[in-house]
């Protein structure tokens, strides 16, 4: 589970200290512009101090539900760790969604604590065989190898260790490939699907269903973030900032 700050003058302060603390913060009813999203997660990425004046995260006007082109589900990964330049801290906030066909569920799971919860036998598995990945189409990352390169598997966050991991997307054209290093494919998505498992199945895992006007806070450095499903045309807008 992860802690719920209220959006008051002290949310700056109260986000660094559930972030600290746990990873990530739900922020009910915060229902902010696109641009007000983004100076939030730089006032709490920053140096910012003290109290917060109330115009400086600007509200949203009204938006008009707008069906959506569709997306498929993304795994538990990290941001931007196969370019190596990972961001810190991401912001999601949910416009607007249908309750009643709960979509883009945004999933959480913190490695800092998960990673006590998983199996030994495992651990040794990822550290004898660390994870390796391939990007096909390179043309967004022309500086990535052209083949498959490694990741350290783990990090040391200020938080303990952490797990640095970003699972293999289940589609027909996957737009970057997992493997274990010295395993086999059957046996690599064997270990990768038992690290899924073990990562759903952790106390600090969750599946947010979002009401309109929630921002998720998420320390990439130490909590996993998946998104399920967008079916095309479901009426569902979620909006990332990240610094
Ligand atoms: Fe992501």
């Amino acid at each position: 589970m992860f802690p719920t700050v209220s959006f008051t003058d002290d949310v700056v302060h109260d986000a660094r200290t559930a972030l600290a603390e746990s990873g990530a913060a739900l922020i009910t009813g915060a229902g902010l512009s696109d641009a007000g999203l983004a100076a939030l997660v730089s006032a709490i990425h920053g140096d910012h101090q003290g109290r917060t004046d109330p115009h400086a995260f600007e509200k949203a006007n009204a938006l008009q539900p707008q069906a959506a082109s569709g997306m498929f589900p993304l795994p538990l990964h990290r941001d931007a760790a196969l370019i190596g330049r990972p961001t810190r801290i991401i912001g999601f906030q949910s416009s607007y969604t249908t309750p009643e066909t709960p979509t883009g569920l945004l999933e959480l799971v913190d490695t800092v604590r998960a990673i006590n919860e998983i199996d030994q036998d495992l651990l040794d598995t990822l550290t004898e065989h660390p994870l390796e990945y391939c990007v096909p189409d390179r043309r967004p990352f022309p500086f990535l190898p052209e083949s498959w390169f490694r990741r350290p598997v783990f990090t040391q966050t200020s938080a303990g260790q952490a797990l640095r991991v970003i699972l293999p997307v289940d589609i027909a054209s996957p737009p970057w490939l997992v493997r274990l290093v010295g395993l086999d494919d059957a046996e690599s998505r064997k270990v990768l699907r038992e690290l899924d498992t073990q990562l759903r199945g952790s106390t600090t895992f969750v599946a947010h269903h979002w009401t309109p006007g929630d921002v998720f806070l998420v320390d990439n450095s130490r909590v996993l973030h998946g998104i399920t499903a967008v079916p095309a045309g479901a009426l569902h807008r979620t909006v990332r900032q990240s610094v």
